[in-house]
């Protein structure tokens, strides 16, 4: 196998020695410095720091097992594994973040970290904002593939996921100070675009004057066109001609092909202006000049061959070849994903390319990313970068538990589903006493923000390769894990704050927090917790991680310290303000990572 390219060295975390985000990247620093101590022969043990569900501590480090495996043959003073935790625990130098250790089971050792450093660093997130929170991640620039509908074709539920999916991955890369290009691949190029052509033709005459509002449904045009190509030998003839004349670049077809993608691309801006979701439109017509000279590049390389009069790249462990050129010497989907990928790496420099769309195509990036293996354009290696995901994702239900349709069973306009979710949750505000004097923006605001919200966390919150049902009243619902719930959480805190009369800004550079009620400590290490979540998220490419972390955080803030510590009035009054204060913060933060717009009152 060729060698990797070496455009994308692997930036060293040097710079970020401040970078007191992570608590178990802190505990594995300070981890590391003891295995070293304990043994000294076994260079490069990689510290292995685990957040602990058991009562014993916070943390836990898991190293005393594996590296009694490695040396019990060896001349050591260790008897087994418990012995090697409590080396590992007395050879640990001197740190203000940990309380106090204890060794537990087969050599795990437990870690209690100190409720004063948690303190503290919560404080200094609230003076220095958030942002000091941000991951820091081992590379600089991530192409984000999502939502990329097909022109004049349905924008489902898929897109729709996509879309919602693809938007979070990229907030949280760029929270984490990545460079991300939002791609929005759009399919452009087509043989499609024949038969929409000649039918524009047909049925404006002066198509050129021709707008958005006389074509109407742009879905309704192409399954009429369709059906013209289906039932008519001339138009069909026609329309062939069309495609031929089209990717010749005539100017005539050029322009009526670049018409029909304008009232396409307006069409789908709506849906993004109504999400909040920014993209940059690249399309597949982007890539096709850079078709040939990428598939020299791979003949060059001897990856193509013949096949029954196409050519094909031929990958390990899948029993079908990749079909690069087809027998009538046009390209396919797999030749522009091809392209792009090549432009992504050599002109773009982008280290991580994640891919959004359902699972059924996984196949198709497993044989491009091969392919790409095969040519030396990527590692073989997934750890190392440049890297490729496909972000797979599973289907939308309805209450039938089968494809979700509209009741006469035609796709479900994504505009219809937006409206519908902001009338239910308008009709919800309306219902609710204290919304009696807010003014009509605010309502509208407030009903958008949740209705919108609910439709993303819907959504997010479920490990995205499993199939999720679409139901309003679910996702509505102010009880459960919703959006609704978690918004009104929320909210609820900010008038906690709003009532104590306090001055927060105030209180943050004057006040102290402290942990010493139980339930403050809980909530306290969770908060303290947000910057490795987001790690975790963006590592592994998964929203409902940070949905998980965030529901917690209001079941934390909810049922252990708002049930149990008074707040106003109190002695402690100041400490647990700035405490509320640093809950609706990182809740803000987990909002704006979803797509999720908050609101201050309910
Ligand atoms: N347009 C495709 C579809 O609707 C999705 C494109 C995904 N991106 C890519 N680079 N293939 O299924």
């Amino acid at each position: 196998l060729p060698l990797a390219t070496k455009t994308h060295p692997m930036s060293t975390m040097a710079a970020d020695e401040e970078y007191v985000g992570n608590v178990k990247r802190q505990l594995a620093k300070i981890f590391e410095i003891s295995l070293k101590e304990t043994v000294p022969d076994e260079p490069d043990i990689e510290p292995l720091i685990a957040a602990c569900t058991a009562k014993f501590g916070d943390y836990q480090c898991n190293n005393a097992m594996g590296l009694w495996s490695k040396i019990k043959g060896k001349q050591t003073p260790f008897k087994g594994p418990p012995s090697v935790g409590q080396a590992i625990m007395k050879n640990l130098p001197p740190s203000e973040m940990i309380e106090s250790c204890s060794v537990a089971g087969p050599g795990f050792v437990n870690i209690v970290l100190s409720k004063n450093w948690i303190a503290q660093n919560l404080q200094s997130m609230l003076i220095n904002g958030i942002d000091t929170w941000a991951p820091r991640l081992p590379f600089k620039t991530a192409v984000v593939d999502f939502s990329s509908p097909n022109i004049a074709k349905e924008m489902h539920v898929g897109h729709l996921r996509s879309t919602i999916i693809g938007d979070t991955l990229a907030r949280m890369l760029e929270f984490s100070h990545v460079e991300v290009l939002r791609r929005n691949h759009v399919g452009d190029w087509g043989t499609q675009f024949g038969m929409l052509i000649e039918y524009l033709f047909e049925k404006f005459p002066n198509w050129e004057e021709v707008t958005e509002a006389a074509v109407g449904d742009l879905q309704a045009f192409y399954k009429a066109s369709k059906l013209r190509f289906d039932s008519d030998p001339v138009f069909k003839e026609r329309a062939q001609q069309a495609v031929v004349r089209l990717q010749g670049g005539e100017p005539k077809y050029r322009k009526a092909w670049a018409q029909i993608c304008e009232i396409s691309r307006n069409e789908f801006h709506k849906v993004y202006q109504r999400l909040g979701v920014h993209l940059e439109e690249k399309g597949e017509s982007f890539y096709n000049p850079f078709i040939p000279r990428v598939l020299e590049e791979l003949n060059e390389k001897g990856l193509i061959e013949e096949s029954q009069g196409a050519r094909v790249i031929k990958v390990e462990g899948v029993n079908i070849p990749l079909i690069v050129v087809k027998s009538d010497g046009g390209y396919n989907y797999a030749s522009t994903d091809l392209a792009a990928l090549w432009y992504r790496l050599n002109k773009e420099k982008a280290a991580w390319i994640i891919y959004v769309t359902d699972v059924g195509q996984d196949q198709h990036f497993q044989m491009v990313f091969k392919a790409a293996k095969r040519a030396g354009w990527i590692p073989a290696d997934d750890t190392l970068y440049p890297k490729t995901t496909h972000v797979g994702f599973g289907l939308v239900l309805g209450d039938d538990g089968r494809r979700f349709r509209t009741r006469s069973s035609e796709v479900v306009r994504l505009v219809d589903l937006l409206d519908e979710a902001k009338t239910r949750s308008k009709a919800a505000i309306l219902e609710r006493e204290t919304s009696k004097d807010w003014p009509e923006e605010e309502v509208e605001k407030t009903a958008e923000a949740v209705g919108y919200g609910a439709v993303k966390y819907a959504d997010l919150k479920n490990n995205r390769l499993t199939n999720y049902t679409f139901n309003f009243d679910q996702m509505l619902s102010d009880k459960g894990n919703t959006a609704v719930y978690l918004l009104y959480a929320h909210a609820r805190i900010c008038s906690i704050i709003r009532k104590s009369g306090k001055d927060i800004e105030e209180l943050k550079k004057i006040g102290k927090i402290v942990l010493d009620h139980p339930d403050e400590r809980a909530l306290g290490l969770h908060l303290l917790q947000f910057s490795e979540v987001v790690e975790e998220a963006c590592n592994n490419l998964l929203p409902n991680v940070l949905c998980e972390y965030l529901y917690n955080l209001s079941e934390i803030f909810t049922k252990k310290f708002y049930s149990n510590c008074q707040v106003v009035g109190s002695p402690e009054e100041t400490s647990r303000l700035l405490l509320c204060e640093a809950t609706a913060t990182v809740m803000r933060k987990c909002f704006y990572l979803l797509g999720i717009v908050p609101v201050y009152k309910i």
